[in-house]
């Protein structure tokens, strides 16, 4: 479904990944794992056109990825949830959902959020809370439920597990494993390596 050959990029002329190349095959639920500082989150961002490339390429179902904007990625089936910064803090919980909408037909984004608030029961009551006032698991739910909305095939989530408590880190997994069976490809970076076999292998 994704295949990166030979990606070679970073910030100017620092160069971060080198050579990378790796395959994320229809169905997959796979983890991107590595240490602090070693270029996962560069990866992910360079499919998202905010690194600068110098070499190899990225392709999504043969068509060629890199240097496009973010709207013609999400209409190729691209989703990507990034580390920090995910959601409008100053906008409600609900602002934040409808904007991830937009553009749909209202009946359609009625019905969509309506499915969301299912699959992420923990937003329903926050809908009119300031997306900034939420506990951090919160916030990572809804930046979840965002990139979601824009029914992706393959969703890109850069460590959504960080900083949350072991019962928030299961909570997240759950949800994620939840969009795996509804037909969504994701691919995760994570630190929690254990926290994410258990979320794949565990039955629930
Ligand atoms: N905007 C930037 N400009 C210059 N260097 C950057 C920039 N962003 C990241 N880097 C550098 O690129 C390297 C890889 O960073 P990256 O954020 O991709 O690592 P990571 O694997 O996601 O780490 P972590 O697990 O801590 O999130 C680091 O050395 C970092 O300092
Ligand atoms: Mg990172």
């Amino acid at each position: 479904m994704l295949i990166v050959s030979r990606l070679t990029a970073g910030y100017g002329k620092l160069t971060i990944l080198h050579e990378l190349s790796l395959e994320i095959q229809e169905g997959q639920f796979v983890a991107i794992l590595g240490p602090n500082g070693s270029g996962k989150s560069t990866l992910l961002k360079t499919i998202f056109n905010l690194t600068d490339v110098t070499g190899g390429g990225v392709e999504f179902r043969n068509q060629a990825v890199l240097g496009r904007p973010t709207e013609q990625l999400a209409q190729l089936g691209l989703a990507y949830v990034p580390q920090r910064e995910n959601v409008f803090r100053e906008m409600t919980v609900r602002e934040n959902l409808l904007l991830a909408v937009r553009g749909a037909s209202k009946a359609n984004a009625r019905q969509t959020m309506a499915e969301c608030l299912n699959l992420f029961p923990i937003l329903e009551k926050r809908q009119a809370q300031k997306a900034g006032k939420l506990s951090g698991g919160e916030r990572q739910m809804l930046a979840i439920a965002m990139g979601w909305l824009k029914r992706p095939q393959l969703m890109l989530l850069d460590e959504p597990s960080a900083g949350l408590a072991p019962l928030f880190v299961a909570e997240v997994f759950r949800t994620l494993k939840e969009l795996c069976r509804t037909g969504i490809t994701l691919a995760v970076v994570e630190q929690n390596a254990r926290a994410f076999c258990a979320g794949v292998i565990m039955p629930t």
